[in-house]
């Protein structure tokens, strides 16, 4: 069976290029850069990942980034996750990087954007996968930070097709950016927020209400609301569920109880993604093959939701078409 869903073309919509950061990986490029981490060896790391709610893991998360430090390790960084995901029969991915959490430890926006896009461009050529870039914001800090990383970003305007909205969800809602995202919408970049994963369905509707956004990624928290719940069937908005990376970040407590079940069930557009596979124990195919084991998804409808994982991405419809 699951070399049977390995071999359904799906799209990733939903992965921070930071939290492909394996402990090898981080380990040889601490190295290089001659960086004094707080452990020796993988397994000393691994037992770091033990997470209560969203906040602890980004405090572990930011500590990590912070030994990428030039363009290299960025493509290496952006190379790897490719070359991993290739053996899940992905076709095409839509990631998210966090340039204000580089940037604010004083790396140039340049470094960040060039690593990441050259092991895409060389990714494509290697593994056939397509792709497009999100730059997301970082909620945490204020709409003003935002605005300027948004000018930085500005001469590489070609490689990023939309934006997005993540970190400490709770007490930073999406009605802090709505300037910000109508510049965004201005400069003709399309948009994706993460909501309802650890706040309140309220959230979900001020995305789509004030920052006018294509996905909401998580959502699970719209099974509170069931008005909510039917705009997403009727306007066909997908949600970037993230099934592993809940149960981790105990936004429920095992997959039996996660709803991605009951919201596909109800006609929700709901697909499979990985979030932070280097820290939350799977990568895309996992997450699909836990989900098919824990919920009692049939291979159909598993094909069902990689078709919406499709037809939810930014790709042209032909180019949909050609991977349906
Ligand atoms: N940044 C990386 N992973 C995230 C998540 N699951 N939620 C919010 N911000 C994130
Ligand atoms: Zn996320």
């Amino acid at each position: 069976m699951e070399e049977l869903i390995k071999k359904i073309p799906k799209a990733e919509l939903h992965l921070h290029i930071e939290g492909t950061l394996e402990p090898e990986l981080m380990l040889k490029i601490a190295k290089r850069n001659n960086i004094q981490l707080p452990f020796y060896n993988i397994s000393e790391v691994k037992k770091l990942y033990d997470f209560n709610n969203l906040q602890s893991f980004l405090d572990i998360y930011y500590k990590s980034t912070n030994v990428l430090q030039n363009k290299q390790d960025f493509y290496d960084l952006t190379y790897s996750y490719l070359q991993r995901v290739q053996l899940d029969g992905v076709r095409h991915v839509e990631i998210f990087f966090d340039p204000q959490s580089h940037t604010s430890r004083g790396i140039a926006f340049s470094e960040v954007i060039e690593g990441i896009y050259e092991a895409l461009v060389q990714g494509k050529k290697d593994f056939n996968i397509s792709f497009f870039l999100i730059m997301s914001f970082l909620r945490h800090l204020s709409e003003e930070d935002a605005l300027h990383t948004l000018e930085q970003s500005l001469p590489y305007k070609n490689y990023i097709k939309a934006v997005g909205l993540d970190s400490s969800e709770q007490g930073n809602p999406p009605s802090k950016f709505k300037n910000l995202f109508q510049k965004c919408q201005e400069l003709g970049f399309l948009s994706v927020a993460h909501a309802g994963e650890e706040g309140p369905a309220e959230y979900i509707w001020e995305a789509l209400n004030l920052l006018g956004v294509k996905r909401i990624d998580h959502g699970v928290r719209c099974v509170e609301d069931k008005n909510l719940i039917s705009k997403l069937i009727e306007s066909k908005i997908p949600l970037t569920v993230c099934p592993l990376s809940n149960v981790k970040l105990k936004v429920y407590e095992n997959m039996k109880s996660h709803h991605i079940k009951e919201l596909f069930d109800m006609g929700v557009r709901v697909t499979i993604n990985s979030d932070d596979p280097a820290y939350f124990g799977g990568y895309i195919l996992e997450n699909y093959n836990q989900c098919m084991h824990h919920l009692g998804f049939t291979l159909d409808e598993m094909r069902q939701i990689a078709k919406y994982s499709i037809e939810g991405s930014f790709l042209s419809d032909i180019e949909k078409l050609n991977l349906i």
